[in-house]
């Protein structure tokens, strides 16, 4: 009897132990290093790579590198930023989202390259929806800076 009453404790601390991991994992925040890194490096760097244009040189050939199947660099945590809530803020959430609470339902052009199903496309998106934070599909010229402030996007 002792020995199941002991087995039985042993048991019910191990169900604590799980359950404070899951807690904390779900508490961990996305972040660039951690999330968002790998499935860039494996969904965008073909085309957004090092040796891709900055932001800057894009937009001074942006017929030039389309026609040569290069966006601008996306390959740092710095360039990426651009695209965020840099000279290009919001172009990331544009270009990624997937149409859904858009009036015409189209998604943006790179949707597409989030995944090879869609189940992919749709978790990886919601990777990057984590990590952005206040999700908005708003230009510079458009953005408050109460969005502005709702956009996460850490690095680390
Ligand atoms: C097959 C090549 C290719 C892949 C893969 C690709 N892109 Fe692009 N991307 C382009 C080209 C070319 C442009 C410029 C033409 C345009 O604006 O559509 C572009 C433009 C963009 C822009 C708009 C930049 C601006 O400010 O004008 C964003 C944002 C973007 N891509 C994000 C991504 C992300 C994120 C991924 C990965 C999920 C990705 N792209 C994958 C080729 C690609």
């Amino acid at each position: 009897m002792r020995r199941m009453l002991k087995i039985l404790m042993g048991l019910v601390f191990l169900t604590v132990c799980v359950a404070e991991a899951a807690v904390a994992a779900a508490k961990d925040e996305t972040t660039y290093e951690k999330d968002v890194k790998k499935i860039i490096a494996e969904r965008c760097l073909s085309c957004h790579g090092s040796d891709a244009p900055t932001m800057e040189a894009f937009k001074k050939n942006e017929e030039g590198f389309k026609k040569a199947n290069k966006g601008p660099r996306t390959d740092t945590y710095a360039n990426l930023m651009v695209l965020v809530n840099g000279s290009s803020t919001g172009a990331l959430m544009r270009r990624l989202d997937d149409g859904k609470s858009k009036k015409d339902g189209k998604p943006g052009n790179m949707y597409r390259y989030l995944g090879g199903t869609e189940q992919e496309r749709a978790a990886n998106l919601s990777v990057f929806k984590n990590w952005v934070g206040g999700w908005t599909l708003k230009r510079k010229a458009e953005i408050t800076g109460d969005e502005l402030k709702a956009i996460k996007a850490l690095e680390k």
